[in-house]
């Protein structure tokens, strides 16, 4: 039997590698339906290459319809930012399988995403590289056995840049990524580590572990994704060429694998050699609002999205410098109070909120 799979973001990088896994297997997989956003090229050109497709959505509205009504079996959520909760709490109120991209849900809402899994019985398989690795090494293994998970950080672009430099990186240099090739939002949350941050918050909830045994390593030849500390002191890593294809395919295919042609193989001899460092918390603040929001919980992890959100839109439009970016973030942590998380309407009235309400803040 295909599986078939509804891909939302279909026009966006993560989106465009689904659909060549979608392409490497037709025989297992069966794209029924996309969501796209602005790119109406890209969209038609994804409509036209798979005649499989019954589904097309655009607005919000149309999207929470389609994953609410349509028949598929596996839910690819590859929007970018705070837009991509309600499809995924949609998908997972129908009990369905959810191979998840848009970390920023599990950001935002989180302890309900926990809470509607233990009451419907859908899942999360995710597609970040480092949590994908996680699930590699952990599989197989009993969950009580794990002492730490390390996630890797390429460190971003200006790993090695003083900071005394920050307030003079433009948007063009900060859109270049040292080893992967993503999106504009995520490329610079990388740049301020507020990515890494995202995926420690990311880590807790898929992994139910807690903060403390959450460890971040700055590691620039993005060689080793992650790594899983056993009580017994053992150290599991998955490893591999940064290609966001093979995580795509093993959250479709998990927990079995398939054959992924025709990439590059690593060859140790040519690693030659592998660095690993401490981030710079102090260079890098976003990394530790993630952990105090995280932390704290409720709807603080919501505000710190809301708020990286509006800043970097200003930042990519010419409107902030760079080192503004944490600074309005710093001063929506500090502006909005942190209520219980209690519905999913909560958490979208309180984005729409600060997005309003931020539009004026430098
Ligand atoms: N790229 C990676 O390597 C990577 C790795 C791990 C995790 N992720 C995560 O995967 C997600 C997507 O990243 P990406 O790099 O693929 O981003 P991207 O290239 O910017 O693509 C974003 C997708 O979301 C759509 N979109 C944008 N705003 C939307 C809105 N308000 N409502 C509905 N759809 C909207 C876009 O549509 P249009 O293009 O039509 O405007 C596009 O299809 C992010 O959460 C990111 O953190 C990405």
């Amino acid at each position: 039997m295909k599986q078939k799979i509804l891909l939302l973001g279909a026009t966006g990088s993560i989106g465009q590698s689904t659909q060549n896994c979608v392409r490497r297997y037709p025989d297992e997989f069966e794209l029924v339906g996309i969501s796209y956003y602005s790119n109406e090229e890209r969209a038609q050109d994804c409509v036209k290459s798979f005649d499989t497709i019954k589904h097309v959505a655009k607005t919000a509205e149309s999207i929470v319809d389609m994953v609410k009504t349509a028949d598929y079996d596996v839910l690819v959520n590859a929007i970018v930012g705070c837009a991509g909760f309600e499809p995924t709490v949609t998908a997972l109120m129908r009990g369905k399988k959810v191979a998840l991209a848009n970390k920023e849900s599990l950001v935002v809402g989180g302890e309900l995403i926990d809470e509607i899994i233990a009451k419907h019985g859908g899942s999360i398989v995710p597609i970040d590289s480092e949590h994908s690795a996680i699930l590699q090494c952990i599989y197989g293994e009993n969950r009580k056995d794990v002492e730490s998970i390390t996630i890797t950080a390429s460190g971003g672009p200006f790993r090695e840049l003083a900071a005394s430099e920050f307030a003079n990186i433009t948007p063009e240099r900060a859109l270049k990524h040292p080893t992967w090739s993503m999106g504009a939002k995520i490329t610079i949350d990388s740049a301020t580590l507020m990515n890494k941050g995202f995926e420690v918050i990311e880590a807790h909830h898929l992994y139910k572990i807690e903060y403390d045994r959450i460890n971040v390593v700055v590691h620039p030849q993005s060689i080793i994704h992650s790594s899983v500390t056993f009580i017994d002191g053992a150290v599991i890593a998955q490893c591999g060429l940064p290609d966001m294809e093979l995580p795509i395919q093993y959250a479709l295919t998990f927990p079995e694998r398939k054959y992924m042609i025709p990439t590059p193989r690593l060859d140790w001899a040519k690693a030659k050699q592998l660095t690993f460092f401490e981030p710079d918390y102090d260079k890098f603040p976003c990394l530790r609002m993630c952990y105090d929001a995280g932390n704290a919980g409720g709807t603080l992890p919501c505000v710190l999205n809301a708020a990286n959100e509006v800043a970097v839109a200003k930042f990519l439009c010419g409107e902030i410098k760079f080192v503004q970016i944490y600074q309005m973030i710093r001063r929506a942590l500090d502006y909005y109070r942190r209520e219980n998380l209690e519905s999913v309407e909560q958490i979208l009235a309180l984005d729409r909120r600060i997005r309003s309400e931020m539009i004026d803040w430098r």
